[in-house]
């Protein structure tokens, strides 16, 4: 990760220099001045490759004069057009622009403080890397900036408006690094430790072991747990920061599915590509990282996070297909599918939240289904509620911030599909509509209070480089809750 600062606008002496360019704009301030000193280089270079500043657009002047090591110009569209989503994925580009100089100036001497800003996070957002277990990369292989300077007019209101979006990406990073790690390291004791380290960002952190979730009646989520060498946890993350004084509101809550590792236990999954299933632990990556961000940026609002915490495993002493499971709400679960699991530690956890806490919404997101790929693709989580406020607020928090939710149905008819011949329910509804019914299931736990569940398996992970992420784990859902949080909960 880069240095990021805010600077005056004056022209560098080496290094490179990216010049972000609206539509059919002149290069004006320090653009026109580095034009100047290269002898007009830069108007002729981008004539000759006939730069017109399109969004997406990218063009490279090398050694084009005074000192400069190469000039990139990044094409914004109209400046009328341009959104934050748009100054971060332009910020997005110049990360890979630049990646292999020592410094870089980015020349946003035109844009807004908070189109500059945002332009900043995007650098930030795809400079992560996750090389902990690289020992042998070649040194040329590894990037080598070390600065971006983004010049500014105001330099003073840039950086304030940019630490906000230091502290979301910081929990943007968490969760990436969470996500990325591999299951034999990142166990859920392992996960829940992680957790602890909130404390000194002012979060309340409580974690909660077998023994407590006995007491708590969690079969559910036992059930899950039992086949594995490796302890469950639950995690109680509390962040308290709406102003004190007023008449306190229901607290906000945030839960996430964190299976650490998804064999499929007893019905084992296939082994081609099980690998993937390290990453079955985002829901719960997401909430951690979002109660980062959160209390990273001092947010006014109560909120809880809370992960359950487990690995799927068959063994000797694992759950069997068959087995009936009483959860913690007092519900009967036929366990049918052993791969069905997390919606099993979603029960429990959702249940236990709305006892201790008696939320004002509860928003859940979990890797559930791999029917919401069929459904959806890569390009949104599925979005299900029982509130249609809170249903819209989501879905535009994830246009905004370019983490987009599409909304999925729920109803009787699907419900129907999880009834079972020998208790309250099962735990699959067959093939069709299988995120709908995975959904219907933990509907039933929510005693019908506001609530919004993501299914995120599509999103989480990304194959290829995504325009503020590099592939790998996207951290999806930190800044479109975040967002949420925002834009509807505070002051
Ligand atoms: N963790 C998986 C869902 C998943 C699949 C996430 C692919 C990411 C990529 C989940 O626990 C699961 O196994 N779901 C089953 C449900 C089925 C048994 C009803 C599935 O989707 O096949
Ligand atoms: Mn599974
Ligand atoms: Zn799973």
């Amino acid at each position: 990760m880069p240095d990021i600062a805010f600077v005056k606008p004056t022209l560098p002496r080496a290094g490179a220099l990216v010049l972000p360019l609206a539509e059919e704009a002149p290069l004006a301030g320090l653009a026109a001045q580095a034009d100047e000193a290269t002898g007009g280089a830069i108007a002729r270079g981008l004539e000759a490759a006939k730069f017109k500043g399109r969004k997406g657009q990218s063009v490279t002047l090398w050694a084009p004069g005074a000192g400069l090591s190469k000039v990139v110009a990044i094409g914004l569209g109209k400046s009328s057009d341009l959104l934050a989503i748009g100054a971060e994925a332009a910020g997005g580009s110049i990360a890979g622009a630049v990646a292999q100089e020592r410094e870089a100036v980015v020349a946003a001497d035109a844009l807004t403080p908070s189109l500059a800003a945002a332009m900043a996070m995007g650098v930030a957002l795809k400079s992560y890397r996750f090389d902990r277990y690289r020992t042998k990369e070649k040194e040329e292989d590894k990037p080598k900036v070390e600065r971006v300077a983004i010049a500014v007019a105001d330099a003073a209101k840039t950086k304030a408006a940019f630490a906000p979006m230091q502290a979301v990406t910081d929990g943007v990073f968490l969760t990436r690094d969470l996500v990325s790690e591999p299951p034999n390291v990142l166990t859920p004791a392992e996960c829940a430790d992680r957790c602890r380290a909130l404390t000194k960002l002012g979060v309340e952190v409580e974690i909660l072991g077998p023994k407590e979730m006995k007491k708590l009646c969690f079969g559910a989520l036992l059930g899950v747990a039992q086949g594995s060498v490796q302890e469950p946890r639950m995690v109680v993350m509390k962040w308290m920061g709406a102003p004190k004084g007023k008449k306190a509101a229901k607290p906000l809550a945030f839960i996430g599915k964190g299976v650490t590792f998804d064999t499929g236990g007893i019905s084992i999954k296939p082994a081609g590509g099980m690998e993937d299933m390290k990453w079955d632990m985002a829901g719960a990556g997401t909430v951690i990282g979002l109660m980062a961000a959160l209390a990273g940026r001092k947010a006014k609002a109560d909120v809880i996070g809370l992960v359950g915490l487990v690995e799927n495993m068959p063994s000797g002493n694992a759950q069997r297909p068959g087995d009936v499971v009483t959860s913690a709400s007092g519900q009967t679960i036929e366990v049918i599918n052993t791969d069905a699991e997390g919606r099993l530690v979603l029960a429990d956890v959702i249940h236990y939240c709305i006892e201790k806490f008696d939320p004002r919404f509860m928003v859940d997101l979990a890797t559930l289904t791999g029917a919401i790929i069929i459904a959806l693709g890569h390009e949104h989580a599925g979005l299900f509620s029982n509130d249609d406020t809170l249903a819209s607020r989501i879905e535009a928090a994830g246009r905004t911030t370019g983490e987009a939710a599409w909304r999925m149905p729920l109803g009787d008819a699907y419900d129907k599909q999880i009834r079972s011949d020998i208790a309250d329910m099962k735990n699959v509804g067959g093939r069709p509509g299988g995120s709908i019914t995975a959904a219907q299931f933990i509907q039933r736990f929510v005693q019908g209070r506001p609530w919004a569940h993501l299914d995120i398996a599509g999103t989480a992970w990304s194959g290829k480089d995504l325009p503020t992420a590099p592939k790998g784990a996207t951290a999806y859902g930190v800044r479109l809750l975040d967002r949420l949080v925002a834009e509807h909960y505070e002051g």
